[in-house]
């Protein structure tokens, strides 16, 4: 095959396998079978020496013009594809600055404490003011001092928190009742929340935690009536209902007489339902008259003085108000559920 003829051939190839490229890798390749120092090109120009005087300026300026065409040709294909990767790229980062921004969700409170909030606030404006008491607690305040007897059931390592002798995680928040005697003078009317803690089994109606609002009430005559209305109107304030309630008689060794509160059904009104099982009651406290036992330790004189107390839990009124049927979810951080309120 004649010079001329080559040169024909492999510009028409390499058109060929140019075309097919689809990277720049590739034409790469085709640069160095071309155009390296040992390419058909090169292969051409060395071939040229064998051609005869007269032809070889002519063909050398075909050779040349081969080349030439070929490096352009490669060239401007590179060119062509990193101009498409970019705008690939380009595309690929773009930002709709018209899309709407997300937006970031801002913290709130804990339904508990959203709760509390709310009974606090009910609270204060009947009269009381807001006492803590320690969480971390003696045997004395929380036991001893409330007229349990030593061997009372509840003071139990089943029931009970222990972290050390004598030491304790309180139980309810009737632990302040004492501590509040002791250091303020009559009348005292308070109310304690705050944590309390059960070594019981975890399960949709009791947890280890959950929260209380004890409340104290002790002046030089007040009656189981001043008792009652106090929390009918706190109850009819929290359900926004025509409220009714009954005591039923109860133990606690703090109190004399000790009842339960219950107040009528807010799912049904009373009619039944599987919240108050069928009862149409719901029970909602504890509560009762100050026994004298606890106004000694108090250093309160029982001839001069009386009061009464009650405590309640806080998750029980949320559960009642949202039909909440689990206590376990005040305390699993779902955000899912907590967002709802
Ligand atoms: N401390 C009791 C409890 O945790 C409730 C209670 C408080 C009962 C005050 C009577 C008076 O169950």
């Amino acid at each position: 095959m004649g010079i001329q003829e080559s040169i024909t051939k492999i510009s028409s190839t390499a058109q060929e396998e140019l075309f097919a490229c689809q990277e720049a890798k590739e034409i790469e390749l085709l640069k160095v079978k071309y155009l390296g120092k040992k390419g058909l090109v090169g292969l051409l120009m060395e071939e040229l020496k064998t051609t005869s005087k007269e032809e070889r300026p002519l063909l050398g300026k075909l050779v040349n013009d081969l080349k030439v065409l070929l490096t352009s040709q490669f060239e401007s294909t590179l060119a062509t594809l990193a101009a498409k990767e970019r705008s690939r790229q380009l595309e690929a980062e773009k930002i709709d600055v018209t899309l709407p921004g997300r937006e970031s969700a801002l913290g709130k409170k804990h339904l508990t404490l959203m709760m509390l909030d709310e009974v606090i606030e009910i609270l204060k404006g009947m009269g009381f003011t807001v006492q803590y008491g320690p969480e971390i607690e003696s045997e004395y305040y929380n036991y001893d001092a409330l007229n349990f007897a030593p061997d009372h059931p509840a003071k139990d390592m089943q029931d009970t928190f222990y972290i050390g002798p004598e030491l304790l995680l309180r139980t309810h928040t009737s632990n302040t009742q004492v501590r509040v005697m002791e250091k303020s003078p009559l009348p005292i009317r308070i109310i304690a929340p705050g944590k309390c803690y059960r070594n019981e089994d975890i399960n949709a109606r009791s947890h280890v935690i959950f929260y209380q609002v004890e409340g104290l009430y002790i002046d030089s005559a007040v009656t189981f009536s001043d008792l009652l209305v106090t929390l009918e109107e706190l109850f009819t304030k929290l359900f926004h209902k025509d409220l009714k309630m009954r005591f039923r008689p109860s133990y606690f060794p703090f109190v004399e007489p000790g009842v339960e509160v219950d107040i009528h059904c807010i799912i049904c009104d009373g009619k039944g339902c599987s919240v108050c099982k069928q009862s149409g009651w719901l029970e909602v406290a504890g509560a009762g008259m100050v026994h004298p036992e606890v106004l000694k330790s108090g250093g309160i004189d029982s001839e001069i003085a009386s009061g009464y107390a009650w405590g309640f839990g806080i998750e029980r009124l949320a559960m009642l108000r949202y039909g909440i049927n689990d206590i376990r979810l005040f305390y699993e951080n779902h955000l899912g559920f907590l967002s709802q309120f």
